[in-house]
């Protein structure tokens, strides 16, 4: 029997026996880039967060990196749609100006993108639409050019989500095709069909017209499933792995991290982000202690990097003393 209160007792003994930490290297802020100058559009169901133009965007990623944050994932959210999302691998497109901006005056700051249609298709749909469903094969070429498109413009690593099978072998080859061996591919391999994400939906405008995505993305219930599609994405070539979203797939994460040796991400989404930054404002949660303790569990879980809406405000938590 043992007193184990005895390692409780104060700050500096529980620091010692501690067993998990968050990483600051590990985090990675997502941004929202859209069209224009001297813009930066507020999203009303996250707080906070904000759709820059390319040059706000700099400023925001300058301040991300003053307070500690060395990675960033980015979405594009274009003026233009069309039926085969034509804008998503435009050499001048959104995310592609963005991400050559960034590079050329933040060269180590890390930069992901997000590969997907759906906030470049008119339908609204990841996938390109053929007799109307979702065609997996017809949409495969599009996604292996956005991905080049991305790597063209300098970024580090690539992040398919859309939910497509065989993606990711044709991302990689696609992308070795152009001499892109180095552009690393993080695989949402694991992404459920989620009520959580609605306020992303708003941000990027990317609601589906019709319809959900319940033919592309897995069905909630489903664990065993999960272990498939991570370990087939690994053997098309994923350089890490996803779960998505994260709090509410804890027990998801810690059954990849047993079961795979790659690194592996959890993606803690717009809706946990909303229903913490809306019970903050009211008072009624202490945000900090919240956030904290919410991307500590991801981490306790499993989950070697994590990507938040939160990055920003935990980067400078990270140096109080809880
Ligand atoms: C694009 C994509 C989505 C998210 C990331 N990439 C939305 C979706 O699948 O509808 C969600 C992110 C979030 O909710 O924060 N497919």
């Amino acid at each position: 029997m043992n007193r184990f209160r005895r390692l409780r007792a104060h700050e500096s003994i529980r620091r010692l026996v501690r067993e998990t930490h968050l990483v600051k290297e590990q985090l990675i802020q997502p941004f929202f880039v859209r069209e224009g100058t001297k813009k930066q559009e507020a999203i009303e169901s996250m707080p906070g967060i904000y759709r820059y133009s390319t040059d706000q965007l700099l400023r925001a990623v300058e301040s991300y990196q003053k307070a500690g944050g060395s990675a960033g994932l980015f979405f594009g959210v274009p003026d233009k749609k069309d039926n085969q999302g034509s804008g998503a691998y435009a050499a001048t497109g959104i995310v592609q100006k963005a991400v050559k901006a960034i590079k050329k005056n933040f060269p180590k700051f890390l930069v992901i993108t997000d590969i997907c249609l759906c906030a470049y298709t008119d339908h609204g749909h990841c996938g390109i639409i053929a007799d109307g469903a979702v065609d997996n094969d017809k949409t495969l070429p599009i996604l292996g050019k956005v991905a080049v498109s991305h790597a063209a413009v300098g970024a580090d690593i690539v992040a398919p989500s859309d939910m497509m099978d065989f993606r990711v072998s044709h991302i990689r080859q696609d992308l070795d095709k152009n001499n892109f061996q180095n552009i690393a591919i993080l695989s949402y391999a694991v992404k459920y069909a989620s009520a959580f994400y609605g306020p992303f939906r708003e941000a990027a405008h990317s609601t589906p017209e019709s319809g959900d995505r319940k033919s592309y993305q897995m069905d909630y219930a489903n664990a065993r499933e999960a272990l498939k599609e991570a370990r087939q994405d690994v053997a098309e070539g994923a350089d890490m792995v996803m779960v998505k979203p994260a709090l509410a797939y804890l027990d998801i994460i810690a059954l990849l991290r047993r079961d795979l040796n790659v690194p592996l991400a959890a993606y803690s989404v717009s809706g946990e982000y909303a229903m913490i930054k809306v019970a903050a404002q009211k008072k009624w949660i202490d945000e900090k202690q919240i956030v904290l303790e919410s991307l500590t569990a991801i981490k306790r879980a499993g989950a070697d990097i994590i990507i938040s809406y939160h990055a920003q405000d935990a980067l400078r938590w990270m140096n109080d003393k809880r």
